[in-house]
Parts: C-alpha cells; sequence; structure tokens
C-alpha cells in the first residue's frame, strides 16, 4: 500500500494503473469494521482500490465537532493495508483547499429533511469535497455505508446530476453485538450512554415490525418510535422521520420504498441510524445505482 499526500502524486499513481478499474472509499478516518466492509467489498470488484482519509472542514458547522473529532492516522494506516487498500490518498487542509472556495456547490434537493435540516450547510461541504475527490481519483465505483443514507441519496443526485461516470454502492449499516450502528463518533458515548444506544435499533426494528404487520400510516408509526425512544432513552430527540427513499420527499402512507431514520443529541454526541424498507416491511440493505 502506498500513502499519498499530494493531488500530483495521487494523479502520477493512477495514471500507472489506466485500464484498470478502480474502486473508491471515502472516509474522515478513525476506521471501523463498517469502513472496512466497504474496503472489503471494493476489493472483490476492482482491479485498485483507493481510500481517501480526510476530515473535511467543510461539512462542520461552527458549534460542531471538527475539531475533536477522533484521528488515529496510524492505526488506520495498518487497518486499510491489511484490509487490501493499494492507494491510501491523506490529504491535508492546505492540499483540498489552499485558497479560499471561489465558488460554492449548493445542494437543493433532499437537504430540507432529516440531517440536513438540522445541519445547515453539511451537505454541501460533503458534495464540494466529493466531487474534487471523484475528480482526483476517477473512480469507476464509489462504496458509501447506508448507515449515512441521506447522504447516500445525495451523492445519488450529485453523480447523476453532474454526469460522473461513477457507480455508487451503497452498503449494510455494520452494527455492534447490541444493535448500536457503528460509527466513528462512538467514542464520545459515555458508559451509561453507551448502554442505552441500542434503544435506536430497536425503535426502528418496532417501526418495521408495525410496518410488516401491515400498518401503512407514517404518522403513527413515526409517533411510536418516538414514545419509545422517550421511554428507554435520556436523550433529547431530534427527528424521527419516515420518507420515501431515495427521494426523500414526505409521505403520509407507506407505499413505496421508505426510510425510517431517527437522529438524537446526548451531551456530547449526536447519533443517528436508519433502515430502508420495501412496503412490505422487507429491510432494502443494499443499494447500487
Ligand atoms: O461519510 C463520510 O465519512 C464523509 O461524509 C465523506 C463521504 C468521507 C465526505 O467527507
Amino acid at each position: 500500500m502506498k500513502t499519498i499526500r499530494t493531488i500530483e502524486e495521487m494523479r502520477d499513481e493512477l495514471k500507472k494503473v489506466i485500464g484498470q478499474s478502480v474502486g473508491y472509499v471515502p472516509t474522515m478516518g478513525y476506521l471501523h469494521e463498517g469502513h472496512l466492509s466497504l474496503v472489503k467489498r471494493a476489493r472483490k470488484e476492482n482491479d485498485v482500490v483507493v481510500m481517501s482519509i480526510f476530515v473535511n472542514p467543510l461539512q462542520f458547522g461552527p458549534n460542531e465537532d471538527f475539531e475533536r473529532y477522533p484521528r488515529d492516522e496510524a492505526r488506520d494506516k495498518r487497518l486499510a493495508e491489511q484490509h487490501g487498500v493499494d492507494l491510501l490518498f491523506i490529504p491535508t487542509v492546505d492540499v483540498m483547499y489552499p485558497n479560499e472556495m471561489g465558488i460554492e456547490m449548493k445542494v437543493t434537493k433532499g437537504t430540507d429533511v432529516l440531517c440536513g435540516r438540522s445541519r445547515p450547510g453539511h451537505f454541501d461541504g460533503v458534495a464540494t469535497v466529493l466531487t474534487k475527490f471523484f475528480h482526483i481519483i476517477q473512480p469507476d465505483r464509489a462504496y458509501f455505508g447506508l448507515k449515512d443514507a441521506q447522504q447516500f441519496a445525495v451523492v445519488n443526485t450529485l453523480v447523476s446530476h453532474f454526469n460522473f461516470p461513477i457507480q455508487l454502492v451503497g452498503l449494510p449499516t455494520v452494527r455492534e453485538e447490541d444493535g448500536l450502528a457503528k460509527s466513528s463518533r462512538n467514542v464520545y458515548l459515555s458508559e451509561e450512554e453507551r448502554k442505552e444506544a441500542k434503544t435506536l435499533y430497536e425503535a426502528l426494528k418496532l417501526g418495521q415490525k408495525m410496518v410488516m404487520d401491515g400498518e401503512k400510516d407514517v404518522d403513527l408509526i413515526v409517533q411510536k418510535v418516538k414514545t419509545y425512544i422517550t421511554e428507554h432513552m435520556n436523550a433529547t430527540i431530534d427527528y424521527v422521520e419516515m420518507l420515501s427513499y431515495p427521494e426523500l420527499n414526505e409521505i403520509k402512507r407507506v407505499d413505496e420504498q421508505v426510510i425510517l431514520a431517527v437522529a438524537i443529541y446526548y451531551k456530547n454526541a449526536r447519533l443517528i441510524d436508519n433502515i430502508i424498507l420495501s412496503p412490505d416491511g422487507k429491510q432494502v440493505e443494499t443499494i447500487i445505482r
């Protein structure tokens, strides 16, 4: 595995593999099994696997955790190499944004709901950095975890509206044994919070069971999920929403593929989770676009 820190070096390396398929796994580092499952899939489907590690300041709000976002480059390098990454791209902020950005990307679809509503500008930052990475790396396929399902929907819009010739592969959320979705931010949880955090997945499963049992009324499902969270967690609910997926439109009834998504705040952490369901309640775990 080669570690690369500049755009020029990345381009030189990619020239050496022209004609071979390139799979790309974008990350912000502090790798966990979720990221590694993306690498494993990329390894199976491509000749060359590129991973980027970049904590992108543009996608963090002023009161968010950019400074304290967990970082451990040595461990990340070891894990990336063990799992078969060929080129590990770790640019600095100066490499990615050498000058003040004189141009802005604004995501206008699918951002007035879920995390887009609570984190204004977040998806603009994600779209900007991914546009840059897609141009630099020019992958054939890019791999994302569906834990960030709204991000996957936004990237889908980006790739289709800006004509990137990239196949998007959205892969299942990897979970701890008790159901908590793996996330680099789980290190922010206190012991007590970590214990009750499994409630989020239980609440989503409760919603799924209602759909499987034939419930179609979105308000009723959302209400039950909210009540379950309130009764089992000492957290503040940011949102519980059920929307069409990947369009992210508001719906009244479960008549199409939907996302049931939750976000809660603890003192030092914000947790998100979701499940994507077909109209009969079956979970959709992998999406290829
Ligand atoms: O999902 C993430 O880790 C980030 O949003 C991404 C896709 C690497 C862009 O910075």
